[in-house]
């Protein structure tokens, strides 16, 4: 009699064994927008003119330890973002994302090539100290070097040799994990900016094509990573103004990005990006309205203020089937960056910030599930899911949309989060938020798992 029990445990032993291993976790970081010049008055950030709202000298604040709202990254803050990835090492973390813009935009277009390498050096360094038993796959911002070559060589021991070569002739390349499903591609999303025929441009349309076709064929599936995510910006109220423009795809190259996921989508399990700086996603449709997509977008590390807002550091940690590809949630971790400067002892308490399963309650990440989600944030009154998606929006820096995000702002925020095609995007805006209140979103009906949600929330809450 007992070997019947004895066979049963350990049948359950090898079926616990075996999803332990499947279930693995990657690292998304990107933006850390490094700024080598911390605390130094006279250059960087820290220029005289640093604080331009004071308008005498006495009234200039100075820089906290980890950086400043108005600032690009220091370098004690980006240690601190990799001792909190370094203290979660056991976690079976199997690879890390790294989009790009490592560079701060103010060192971006002063400093001189090398200057700039030997910075991408450090940060390199520091993130093969931080993951010395991991593979890190680094996409190209606008904001980083150019020198493909040098760069390919500075990232050798996390590039196979195939992936060099394509590296180092477009900045794309893909990484053939040949006992796994899942593949990653890796874009170079600054090709998305160039003209329609591009040379450069053309070819990386070309080799993408052939490569997902290859993995259609052999039923694999494929992550597609890059710094610059196709669409519109949420936080950007309507089109680009001129001088932002030159930082989104041409129409043309959006186009044609919609038009290669919705080809792919059955193949395509996760589409990932940074450049935003705020935490987001977007739903891809196909022909007939159907959701078939989704891409997630990762906010900086860098907390440094833009046109459109500043944010805290974010860090994020992907949970997904390792075999698959499948994500089943993500962690968003952050530093509340006021707080962490005020403490005396000055130890930055990275935290974290939320879990996306219990945040938004839904249980699994898919076009669906996210398309839902999209549709939840535009009802009108008392919109738990706007406030919990607002606040995450700046990586809890703004969490009040009453005071901060109008009705056009939250308008602003679905029309980029569902409609990525630019035509689309602008006929979105024009539908007025009023007359979404008048469609099925003005009542939303409680229905079964909003009140378990509730629930679960109220005794969480106590
Ligand atoms: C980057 O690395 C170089 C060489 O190891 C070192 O001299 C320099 O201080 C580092 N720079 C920063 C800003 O950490
Ligand atoms: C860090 O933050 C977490 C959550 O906010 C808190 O529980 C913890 O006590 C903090 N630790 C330190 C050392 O401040
Ligand atoms: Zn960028």
């Amino acid at each position: 009699m007992w070997w019947v029990y004895f066979q049963g445990f350990i049948l359950v032993a090898a079926a616990g064994r075996e999803s332990y291993e499947r279930i693995a976790y990657f690292w998304h970081i990107t933006d850390i927008h490094f700024n080598p010049h911390h605390g130094d008055a006279k250059k960087g950030c820290g220029r005289s003119e640093y604080d331009s709202v004071s308008s005498t000298r006495n009234q200039r604040r100075s820089m906290g330890k980890y950086g400043d709202y108005t600032c690009d990254a220091p370098w004690e803050l980006i240690e601190s973002a990799s001792k909190t990835m370094m203290n979660r090492q056991n976690d079976n973390v199997d690879f890390v994302l790294w989009t790009g813009d490592a560079l701060s935009h103010n060192n971006a277009k002063k400093l001189h090539e090398n200057v700039k390498l030997q910075l991408l050096q450090n940060l390199t360094d520091l993130l093969m100290k931080t993951f010395s038993s991991q593979f890190v796959f680094p996409a190209l911002g606008h904001d980083d070097p150019m020198a493909k070559k040098e760069l390919g060589k500075m990232w050798s021991r996390w590039l196979p040799t195939d992936s060099m070569h394509t590296f180092a002739k477009g900045g794309y390349y893909m990484i053939d994990r040949k006992m796994l499903r899942l593949q990653i591609i890796v874009l170079n999303t600054n090709l998305m900016r160039r003209g329609d025929n591009d040379e450069e441009a053309t070819e990386q349309w070309r080799w993408l094509h052939t490569v997902l076709e290859k993995f259609q064929l052999d039923r694999k599936t494929v992550y597609l990573v890059g710094h610059m995510p196709p669409g519109s910006h949420e936080r950007q109220r309507g089109f680009p103004q001129a001088h932002a423009a030159h930082l989104v795809y041409t129409d043309y190259h959006n186009r044609k990005y919609l038009e290669l996921v919705r080809k792919f989508a059955d193949i395509i399990v996760g589409q990932f990006f940074g450049h935003l700086h705020s935490d987001t996603f977007r739903v891809i449709y196909g022909e007939r309205g159907r959701p078939v997509s989704w891409a997630l977008l990762a906010p900086s590390i860098t907390p440094k203020r833009s046109s459109e807002g500043a944010n805290n550091p974010g860090l994020r940690i992907y949970k997904f089937d390792k075999d698959t590809g499948q994500v089943l949630d993500y962690t968003q971790y952050y530093l509340d960056l006021s707080q962490a400067n005020s403490k005396s002892k000055g130890e930055a308490n990275w935290s974290i910030e939320y879990t996306f399963s219990s945040y938004y309650g839904i249980s699994e990440i898919t076009p669906n599930t996210l398309h839902q989600l999209a549709d939840k944030l535009t009802a009108v009154n008392h919109n738990t899911f706007f406030d919990r998606y607002y606040t995450a929006n700046s990586v809890k820096l703004y969490s009040n949309p009453h005071q901060s995000c109008d009705a056009n702002c939250a308008h602003n925020h679905y029309c980029a989060i569902t409609r990525v095609d630019y035509e689309e995007f602008a006929h979105c805006l024009k539908t007025a938020a009023s007359a979404l209140a008048s469609s099925s979103f003005l009542v939303p009906v409680p229905n079964l798992s909003l009140i378990v949600l509730i629930s679960i929330l109220v005794i969480i809450k106590v």
